[in-house]
């Protein structure tokens, strides 16, 4: 362990007086991942994405999801060889060093909280229209927030508290109604495959690619191109590495964190590979663009009106998993973030469930806010800034303890390591590049924000620092 900005955390992982309950096994964490990954990414984005790449959105997906892939091993590697609580935060904290650290944490802020956020307001706009077809109307001024001309969006807070709710309700609780709605959203993309795939026209993937391969900025400032589609559908691919805040929850998190994780990307990528054949073969990609709900959109257009209306329905009921895994990703975050110092560590108290149910609250209030009051179009992609930062940082981990200390006792390896480390962090680069530069611009300054931080607080409150 070194001093100052660069000092490091014992990667002996030991046991805690406030220890979290564990409950989960590997089952409960694969239909976390995927309940975290499946989500807005594939039935929202893919629209957006074929607006900005054409059927080379195809392309997009392939790409985002290989990266993903590499980063997704990367985690693996890490999770099972430091198998506490805490994700890229803990990682970085053990093997990069307290400042790194602290920018990998304050970037899982962007990353956790924002897709809450998203997702939340997104979900919302599901539901309004839901009650609207049963004659419920939500008045305007309490369906969205202030930016778009509402008081504050209800339903957003709403479904963040029932899902806050459930969390504080127990841990194993929680994985329990996951899985089912996991069931249920992956029967909702089987039943859109099953109905879209026969209708698989080649003419609708020509011209393939007509904004070009890269990633081009237009007038407007949208970048287009299948690159600049890769770093937008990216979203639809993140998630797994929430199962690696589940570490302390977890019976066997040497086996199982790595199961999971792995595990739920293989699946995802699969279920995707088919989603985004069906979809985009089925009609022509330039009527997807400007739709909420293009899987909706699309078996309506192929005249299946009763079954978008099932898939609409389905995919509004099941979304909530990826408010689930990640509320619950980022509580376990900030409670890691608590005992080390950098938030008070009350928070970190444990309820006689194993739950903490202060950091849940706290969690669930700060996220609920940005979901009620603040524009979301922009800080969406924020999500995905952090999210790059993270999977760079973990990548480099992987790096650095292959080099410092190759006997580590590692239950999972990164294949060929040499080559998908360094894959994921000059993929999760270019992506980044790919960006809006004002998304980048608010990443550098929310980080920025953080440093400043660090300087003035984190640094003297860290308990390493204090000899505690
Ligand atoms: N991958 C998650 C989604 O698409 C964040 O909603």
């Amino acid at each position: 362990m070194s001093n100052g900005l660069l000092r490091r955390k014992s990667i002996d992982v030991g046991q805690h007086g406030d220890a979290l309950a564990r409950t989960l096994s590997w089952p409960h964490l694969l239909a976390l991942g995927v309940g975290a990954i499946v989500g807005t990414g594939i039935l929202t984005l893919i629209g957006v994405g074929a607006d900005r790449a054409g059927p080379a959105v195809l392309l997009s997906f392939t790409v985002a999801g290989a990266i993903c892939a590499c980063a997704a091993l990367c985690y693996a590697e890490m999770a099972s060889a430091i198998p506490a609580s805490g994700s890229a935060y803990t990682y970085s904290y053990a093997v990069l060093g307290e400042v790194i650290a602290w920018v990998v944490g304050w970037s899982l802020i962007l990353e956790y909280s924002l897709v809450v956020s998203t997702v939340a307001v997104g979900w919302s706009g599901y539901a309004v229209g839901f009650l609207k077809g049963l004659g419920i109307m939500v008045p305007a001024a309490f369906a969205q927030g202030p930016a778009l001309g509402g008081i504050v969006n209800l339903p957003a807070v709403a479904i963040i508290a029932a899902v806050a709710g459930l969390l504080t309700l127990g841990t194993r609780e929680s994985a329990r109604v996951n899985a089912a709605l996991v069931i249920l959203k992956i029967a909702t993309l089987t039943l859109f495959v099953a109905v879209a795939l026969p209708r698989f026209d080649a003419a609708n993937l020509h011209p393939f690619a007509p904004f070009g391969l890269g990633s081009v900025a237009g007038p407007d400032g949208v970048k287009r191109g299948m690159m600049g589609a890769a770093a937008i559908v990216f979203f639809a691919f993140y998630g797994f590495d929430a199962i690696s805040t589940a570490a302390e929850e977890t019976k066997r998190p040497e086996r199982d964190l790595a199961i999971g994780i792995v595990g739920s990307m293989l699946a995802c990528t699969l279920i995707y590979l088919l989603v985004g054949m069906a979809a985009i073969g089925a009609i022509p990609f330039v009527r997807l663009g400007a739709s909420p709900e293009p899987l909706a959109l699309i078996l309506r257009e192929l005249g299946r009106p009763g079954v978008a209306t099932i898939v609409a329905a389905a995919a509004a009921v099941a979304l909530p998993t990826v408010l689930l895994a990640f509320l619950y990703g980022q509580s376990r975050i900030f409670l890691v973030m608590a005992r080390d110092g950098f938030l008070p560590a009350a928070l970190a108290r444990v309820s006689s469930r194993g739950v903490p149910v202060r950091i849940t609250v706290m969690t669930a209030t700060l996220v609920a806010v940005v979901a009620a009051l603040v524009p979301l179009d922009v800080i969406a992609s924020l999500a995905n800034a952090g999210t790059l930062c993270a999977f760079i940082a973990v990548a480099a981990s992987v790096l650095v303890m292959r080099r410092r200390d190759p006997t580590m006792h590692r239950p999972f390896r990164v294949p060929v390591a040499r080559i998908v480390a360094p894959a994921a962090i000059a993929g999760c680069l270019y992506l980044f590049t790919s960006l809006q530069a004002v998304t980048q611009i608010a990443f550098v300054g929310w980080n920025g924000v953080g440093l400043v931080v660090y300087l003035l607080y984190g640094r003297r409150r860290a308990t390493l620092g204090s000899g505690q």
